[in-house]
Protein backbone atom coordinates (compact mmCIF):
# COMPACT_ATOMS: atom_id res chain seq x y z
CA UNK A 1 0.00 0.00 0.00
CA UNK A 2 0.65 3.63 -0.87
CA UNK A 3 0.68 6.59 1.17
CA UNK A 4 0.99 9.88 -0.44
CA UNK A 5 1.47 12.83 2.05
CA UNK A 6 0.03 16.19 0.16
CA UNK A 7 0.39 18.30 3.32
CA UNK A 8 2.87 20.52 2.00
CA UNK A 9 0.51 20.84 -1.03
CA UNK A 10 -2.63 20.66 -0.13
CA UNK A 11 -2.35 21.71 3.53
CA UNK A 12 -0.33 24.74 2.59
CA UNK A 13 -2.19 26.37 -0.18
CA UNK A 14 -5.10 26.67 2.26
CA UNK A 15 -3.34 28.31 4.97
CA UNK A 16 -3.96 31.99 5.34
CA UNK A 17 -0.28 32.62 7.16
CA UNK A 18 3.24 32.74 5.45
CA UNK A 19 4.60 29.85 5.83
CA UNK A 20 8.87 30.67 5.46
CA UNK A 21 10.49 28.38 2.82
CA UNK A 22 13.13 26.86 5.37
CA UNK A 23 10.14 25.85 6.87
CA UNK A 24 8.45 24.29 4.42
CA UNK A 25 12.43 22.29 3.08
CA UNK A 26 12.49 21.34 7.01
CA UNK A 27 8.77 20.14 7.10
CA UNK A 28 8.98 18.07 3.65
CA UNK A 29 12.34 16.50 5.06
CA UNK A 30 10.85 15.83 8.49
CA UNK A 31 8.48 13.88 6.56
CA UNK A 32 10.42 12.53 4.27
CA UNK A 33 12.29 10.65 7.58
CA UNK A 34 8.48 9.30 8.54
CA UNK A 35 8.08 6.54 5.43
CA UNK A 36 5.22 7.63 3.37
CA UNK A 37 5.99 6.77 0.05
CA UNK A 38 5.27 9.94 -1.69
CA UNK A 39 5.20 13.52 -0.79
CA UNK A 40 3.37 16.01 -3.09
CA UNK A 41 5.76 19.14 -2.76
CA UNK A 42 4.19 22.12 -3.98
CA UNK A 43 2.10 23.31 -6.80
CA UNK A 44 3.24 25.16 -10.26
CA UNK A 45 0.21 27.09 -10.70
CA UNK A 46 0.21 31.18 -10.98
CA UNK A 47 1.18 32.83 -8.46
CA UNK A 48 -1.90 35.04 -8.50
CA UNK A 49 -4.37 32.38 -7.86
CA UNK A 50 -2.07 30.63 -5.05
CA UNK A 51 0.44 32.86 -3.59
CA UNK A 52 0.93 30.64 -1.05
CA UNK A 53 3.17 28.19 -2.97
CA UNK A 54 5.19 30.60 -5.06
CA UNK A 55 8.09 30.00 -3.63
CA UNK A 56 7.95 26.11 -5.79
CA UNK A 57 11.12 25.98 -7.46
CA UNK A 58 13.17 27.30 -3.55
CA UNK A 59 11.56 24.51 -1.82
CA UNK A 60 12.63 22.02 -4.17
CA UNK A 61 16.14 23.15 -4.24
CA UNK A 62 15.73 23.18 -0.65
CA UNK A 63 15.10 19.67 0.16
CA UNK A 64 17.29 16.99 0.73
CA UNK A 65 15.73 13.74 -1.38
CA UNK A 66 15.61 10.51 0.41
CA UNK A 67 16.15 6.96 -1.57
CA UNK A 68 12.93 5.78 -2.27
CA UNK A 69 10.85 8.66 -1.85
CA UNK A 70 8.67 10.19 -4.84
CA UNK A 71 8.72 14.31 -4.58
CA UNK A 72 5.56 15.31 -6.94
CA UNK A 73 4.15 18.72 -7.74
CA UNK A 74 1.47 19.80 -9.25
CA UNK A 75 1.17 21.32 -13.08
CA UNK A 76 -2.05 23.27 -14.66
CA UNK A 77 0.04 24.04 -17.80
CA UNK A 78 2.83 23.90 -19.57
CA UNK A 79 4.42 26.24 -18.30
CA UNK A 80 3.94 24.73 -14.83
CA UNK A 81 5.42 21.71 -16.41
CA UNK A 82 8.32 23.98 -17.43
CA UNK A 83 8.74 24.81 -14.14
CA UNK A 84 8.78 21.41 -12.53
CA UNK A 85 11.62 20.44 -15.23
CA UNK A 86 13.62 22.81 -13.91
CA UNK A 87 13.07 22.16 -10.33
CA UNK A 88 13.36 17.84 -11.23
CA UNK A 89 10.64 16.55 -10.01
CA UNK A 90 9.92 12.80 -9.61
CA UNK A 91 6.38 13.18 -10.90
CA UNK A 92 3.88 15.17 -12.34
CA UNK A 93 -0.10 16.13 -10.88
CA UNK A 94 -2.48 17.61 -13.77
CA UNK A 95 -5.89 18.69 -11.84
CA UNK A 96 -8.90 18.89 -13.83
CA UNK A 97 -12.73 18.43 -11.59
CA UNK A 98 -15.89 16.57 -13.18
CA UNK A 99 -17.60 19.74 -12.60
CA UNK A 100 -18.33 21.83 -14.51
CA UNK A 101 -18.27 25.13 -12.81
CA UNK A 102 -15.30 24.25 -9.90
CA UNK A 103 -13.37 23.55 -12.83
CA UNK A 104 -14.05 27.16 -14.42
CA UNK A 105 -13.27 28.52 -10.36
CA UNK A 106 -10.20 26.48 -9.80
CA UNK A 107 -8.28 26.62 -13.59
CA UNK A 108 -10.47 29.05 -15.31
CA UNK A 109 -11.56 26.38 -18.21
CA UNK A 110 -14.16 23.99 -19.05
CA UNK A 111 -13.38 20.21 -18.51
CA UNK A 112 -12.87 19.75 -22.08
CA UNK A 113 -10.26 23.01 -21.96
CA UNK A 114 -8.61 21.57 -19.33
CA UNK A 115 -7.90 17.94 -20.82
CA UNK A 116 -7.26 19.79 -24.41
CA UNK A 117 -4.28 21.95 -22.11
CA UNK A 118 -2.99 18.36 -20.86
CA UNK A 119 -2.25 16.67 -23.84
CA UNK A 120 1.14 18.31 -24.60
CA UNK A 121 2.24 18.47 -20.69
CA UNK A 122 1.64 14.40 -20.16
CA UNK A 123 3.33 13.90 -23.58
CA UNK A 124 5.95 15.88 -22.62
CA UNK A 125 5.97 14.81 -19.03
CA UNK A 126 6.00 11.03 -20.42
CA UNK A 127 9.11 11.73 -23.01
CA UNK A 128 10.96 13.55 -20.31
CA UNK A 129 10.31 9.77 -17.70
CA UNK A 130 8.24 10.95 -15.71
CA UNK A 131 5.43 9.71 -13.84
CA UNK A 132 1.55 11.47 -14.70
CA UNK A 133 -1.38 11.77 -11.86
CA UNK A 134 -4.35 12.97 -13.24
CA UNK A 135 -6.60 14.43 -10.57
CA UNK A 136 -10.43 14.60 -11.10
CA UNK A 137 -11.84 16.65 -7.87
CA UNK A 138 -15.90 17.14 -7.02
CA UNK A 139 -16.34 13.19 -7.81
CA UNK A 140 -19.01 13.20 -5.65
CA UNK A 141 -20.18 16.39 -4.60
CA UNK A 142 -19.63 19.54 -6.07
CA UNK A 143 -19.75 23.09 -3.79
CA UNK A 144 -21.68 24.38 -6.31
CA UNK A 145 -23.45 21.69 -8.61
CA UNK A 146 -24.27 19.49 -5.75
CA UNK A 147 -24.07 15.39 -6.43
CA UNK A 148 -22.27 14.71 -9.31
CA UNK A 149 -23.25 11.58 -11.46
CA UNK A 150 -20.34 8.50 -10.82
CA UNK A 151 -20.90 7.85 -14.57
CA UNK A 152 -19.88 11.50 -15.53
CA UNK A 153 -16.49 10.84 -12.95
CA UNK A 154 -15.64 7.97 -14.68
CA UNK A 155 -16.31 9.54 -18.47
CA UNK A 156 -13.65 12.03 -17.41
CA UNK A 157 -11.50 9.47 -15.95
CA UNK A 158 -11.41 7.68 -19.12
CA UNK A 159 -10.67 10.97 -21.04
CA UNK A 160 -7.20 11.37 -18.64
CA UNK A 161 -5.78 8.04 -19.07
CA UNK A 162 -6.81 8.05 -22.72
CA UNK A 163 -4.53 10.82 -22.70
CA UNK A 164 -1.55 9.04 -20.64
CA UNK A 165 -2.08 9.60 -17.17
CA UNK A 166 -0.74 6.51 -15.35
CA UNK A 167 -2.30 7.27 -11.78
CA UNK A 168 -5.88 8.87 -11.45
CA UNK A 169 -6.44 10.17 -7.68
CA UNK A 170 -10.32 10.43 -7.09
CA UNK A 171 -10.90 13.52 -5.00
CA UNK A 172 -13.65 14.36 -2.89
CA UNK A 173 -12.81 17.69 -2.63
CA UNK A 174 -15.44 19.25 -0.24
CA UNK A 175 -15.22 16.08 2.06
CA UNK A 176 -19.04 14.77 1.49
CA UNK A 177 -18.89 11.91 -0.26
CA UNK A 178 -20.59 8.61 1.72
CA UNK A 179 -19.03 4.96 1.99
CA UNK A 180 -22.10 3.70 -0.31
CA UNK A 181 -20.83 7.03 -3.08
CA UNK A 182 -17.53 5.49 -2.75
CA UNK A 183 -18.76 1.66 -3.51
CA UNK A 184 -20.52 2.78 -6.77
CA UNK A 185 -17.91 4.50 -8.11
CA UNK A 186 -15.67 2.09 -7.63
CA UNK A 187 -17.58 -0.57 -8.91
CA UNK A 188 -18.33 1.25 -12.25
CA UNK A 189 -14.97 2.04 -12.40
CA UNK A 190 -12.61 -1.50 -11.69
CA UNK A 191 -13.98 -3.11 -14.53
CA UNK A 192 -12.45 0.18 -16.53
CA UNK A 193 -9.52 0.85 -14.67
CA UNK A 194 -7.00 -1.33 -12.63
CA UNK A 195 -7.16 -0.71 -9.15
CA UNK A 196 -3.31 0.09 -9.57
CA UNK A 197 -3.61 3.02 -11.24
CA UNK A 198 -6.00 4.31 -8.71
CA UNK A 199 -5.49 6.45 -5.60
CA UNK A 200 -8.48 8.26 -3.32
CA UNK A 201 -7.85 11.75 -2.18
CA UNK A 202 -10.50 11.82 0.62
CA UNK A 203 -11.25 15.67 2.17
CA UNK A 204 -13.11 15.29 5.99
CA UNK A 205 -15.49 17.93 6.37
CA UNK A 206 -18.13 16.02 7.52
CA UNK A 207 -15.92 13.42 9.27
CA UNK A 208 -16.91 10.45 6.79
CA UNK A 209 -12.93 10.55 5.32
CA UNK A 210 -11.37 7.40 7.22
CA UNK A 211 -14.53 5.00 6.64
CA UNK A 212 -14.44 6.07 3.05
CA UNK A 213 -10.82 5.15 2.88
CA UNK A 214 -11.37 1.86 4.84
CA UNK A 215 -14.57 1.34 1.98
CA UNK A 216 -12.12 1.77 -0.86
CA UNK A 217 -9.42 -0.44 0.71
CA UNK A 218 -12.16 -3.02 1.05
CA UNK A 219 -12.55 -2.26 -2.80
CA UNK A 220 -9.21 -3.45 -3.76
CA UNK A 221 -7.62 0.39 -3.69
CA UNK A 222 -4.08 0.41 -2.03
CA UNK A 223 -2.97 4.11 -2.58
CA UNK A 224 -4.70 6.96 -0.37
CA UNK A 225 -3.41 10.40 0.26
CA UNK A 226 -3.42 12.14 3.04
CA UNK A 227 -2.06 15.22 5.27
CA UNK A 228 -0.52 15.52 8.25
CA UNK A 229 -2.55 16.88 10.98
CA UNK A 230 -5.54 16.95 8.66
CA UNK A 231 -3.91 20.31 6.59
CA UNK A 232 -5.77 21.18 3.48
CA UNK A 233 -8.64 22.57 1.59
CA UNK A 234 -8.97 24.38 -2.12
CA UNK A 235 -9.63 27.77 -1.56
CA UNK A 236 -11.51 27.70 -4.35
CA UNK A 237 -14.28 24.90 -3.36
CA UNK A 238 -16.00 26.72 -0.70
CA UNK A 239 -16.77 24.97 2.43
CA UNK A 240 -14.49 22.38 1.39
CA UNK A 241 -11.71 21.60 4.91
CA UNK A 242 -8.82 19.30 5.92
CA UNK A 243 -7.85 16.08 3.90
CA UNK A 244 -8.11 13.05 5.93
CA UNK A 245 -5.23 13.19 8.75
CA UNK A 246 -2.22 10.85 7.91
CA UNK A 247 -2.05 9.79 11.48
CA UNK A 248 -5.97 8.54 10.94
CA UNK A 249 -5.27 6.49 7.99
CA UNK A 250 -2.33 4.65 9.22
CA UNK A 251 -4.04 4.14 12.78
CA UNK A 252 -7.19 2.86 10.96
CA UNK A 253 -5.32 0.84 8.45
CA UNK A 254 -3.57 -0.61 11.56
CA UNK A 255 -6.88 -1.22 13.32
CA UNK A 256 -7.34 -3.38 10.64
CA UNK A 257 -4.20 -5.07 10.51
CA UNK A 258 -2.86 -3.21 7.55
CA UNK A 259 0.68 -2.38 8.19
CA UNK A 260 0.99 1.08 6.58
CA UNK A 261 4.82 1.55 7.44
CA UNK A 262 4.53 5.34 8.32
CA UNK A 263 5.97 6.48 12.08
CA UNK A 264 2.97 8.29 13.70
CA UNK A 265 5.64 9.67 16.31
CA UNK A 266 7.42 11.70 13.51
CA UNK A 267 4.59 12.17 11.48
CA UNK A 268 3.65 14.18 15.13
CA UNK A 269 6.91 15.55 15.04
CA UNK A 270 6.59 17.11 11.39
CA UNK A 271 3.01 18.36 12.34
CA UNK A 272 4.66 20.27 15.73
CA UNK A 273 7.20 22.16 13.33
CA UNK A 274 4.07 24.40 11.53
CA UNK A 275 2.01 24.39 14.76
CA UNK A 276 3.54 27.81 15.46
CA UNK A 277 2.68 28.95 12.16
CA UNK A 278 -0.95 28.03 12.43
CA UNK A 279 -3.98 29.65 12.33
CA UNK A 280 -6.99 27.59 11.34
CA UNK A 281 -5.80 24.26 9.18
CA UNK A 282 -4.20 21.84 12.19
CA UNK A 283 -8.08 19.98 13.60
CA UNK A 284 -8.85 17.45 15.34
CA UNK A 285 -12.49 17.30 14.58
CA UNK A 286 -13.79 18.15 11.66
CA UNK A 287 -16.13 21.18 11.75
CA UNK A 288 -19.26 20.80 10.11
CA UNK A 289 -20.89 24.02 8.84
CA UNK A 290 -24.35 23.72 10.77
CA UNK A 291 -25.40 27.59 8.40
CA UNK A 292 -24.99 25.34 5.19
CA UNK A 293 -26.82 22.03 6.22
CA UNK A 294 -29.70 24.27 7.40
CA UNK A 295 -29.49 25.49 3.58
CA UNK A 296 -29.12 22.41 2.03
CA UNK A 297 -32.45 20.80 -0.14
CA UNK A 298 -31.41 17.63 2.05
CA UNK A 299 -31.42 19.00 5.10
CA UNK A 300 -32.39 15.91 7.79
CA UNK A 301 -33.67 14.31 4.53
CA UNK A 302 -33.70 11.09 3.52
CA UNK A 303 -30.37 12.16 1.49
CA UNK A 304 -28.80 14.26 4.40
CA UNK A 305 -25.38 13.22 4.11
CA UNK A 306 -24.52 14.46 8.00
P1 LIG B 1 -5.43 31.97 -16.28
O1 LIG B 1 -5.54 33.29 -15.58
O2 LIG B 1 -6.54 31.55 -17.17
O3 LIG B 1 -4.02 31.78 -17.04
O4 LIG B 1 -5.23 30.89 -15.13
P2 LIG B 1 -3.24 32.59 -18.09
O5 LIG B 1 -2.58 31.59 -18.98
O6 LIG B 1 -4.11 33.64 -18.72
O7 LIG B 1 -2.12 33.31 -17.22
C1 LIG B 1 -2.41 34.33 -16.29
C2 LIG B 1 -1.13 34.71 -15.57
O8 LIG B 1 -0.65 33.58 -14.81
C3 LIG B 1 0.02 35.08 -16.51
O9 LIG B 1 0.83 36.01 -15.81
C4 LIG B 1 0.78 33.79 -16.65
O10 LIG B 1 2.13 33.96 -16.99
C5 LIG B 1 0.65 33.23 -15.25
P3 LIG B 1 0.72 37.59 -16.11
O11 LIG B 1 1.07 37.72 -17.57
O12 LIG B 1 -0.71 38.00 -15.85
O13 LIG B 1 1.71 38.17 -15.15
N1 LIG B 1 0.75 31.76 -15.23
C6 LIG B 1 1.63 31.09 -14.49
N2 LIG B 1 2.59 31.49 -13.63
C7 LIG B 1 3.31 30.53 -13.04
N3 LIG B 1 3.13 29.20 -13.25
C8 LIG B 1 2.18 28.76 -14.10
C9 LIG B 1 1.37 29.74 -14.74
N4 LIG B 1 0.37 29.64 -15.64
C10 LIG B 1 0.00 30.90 -15.94
N5 LIG B 1 1.99 27.45 -14.30
C11 LIG B 1 -4.26 28.83 -14.37
C12 LIG B 1 -5.08 29.51 -15.44
C13 LIG B 1 -4.41 27.35 -14.55
C14 LIG B 1 -2.81 29.25 -14.52
C15 LIG B 1 -4.81 29.30 -12.99
O14 LIG B 1 -6.19 29.10 -12.96
C16 LIG B 1 -4.19 28.57 -11.82
O15 LIG B 1 -3.00 28.70 -11.56
N6 LIG B 1 -5.01 27.81 -11.08
C17 LIG B 1 -4.53 27.01 -9.96
C18 LIG B 1 -5.55 26.94 -8.89
C19 LIG B 1 -5.06 26.02 -7.83
O16 LIG B 1 -3.86 25.85 -7.65
N7 LIG B 1 -6.01 25.38 -7.08
C20 LIG B 1 -5.67 24.50 -6.01
C21 LIG B 1 -5.12 23.18 -6.46
S1 LIG B 1 -6.34 22.02 -7.01
C22 LIG B 1 -6.92 21.28 -5.54
O17 LIG B 1 -6.61 21.72 -4.47
C23 LIG B 1 -7.73 20.03 -5.65
C24 LIG B 1 -6.94 18.75 -5.29
O18 LIG B 1 -6.41 18.83 -3.98
C25 LIG B 1 -7.88 17.55 -5.37
C26 LIG B 1 -9.19 17.78 -4.59
O19 LIG B 1 -9.14 17.85 -3.36
O20 LIG B 1 -10.21 17.92 -5.26
C27 LIG B 1 -5.79 18.53 -6.26
MG1 LIG C 1 -7.42 18.26 -2.16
Amino acid sequence: MKIVEVGPRDGLQNETATIPTDLKIAFIDALAATGVDEIEVTAFVSSRWLPQLSDGEAVFRGITRREGVVYSALVPNELGLDRAFSARVDKIAVFTAASETFTHKNINTSIAGSLNRFKPVIRRAREAGLTVRGYVSAAFWCAFEGRIAPEAVVDVIVQLTDLGVDEVSISDTVGKARPHEVDELLALLLPRLPADRIAMHFHDTYGRAVENVLTSWRAGIRTFDASVGGLGGCPYAPGATGNVSTEAVVQALEAEGIAAGVDVARLTQARQLLEPFMTDALRTMPAVDSAACEACEYNRGEECCW
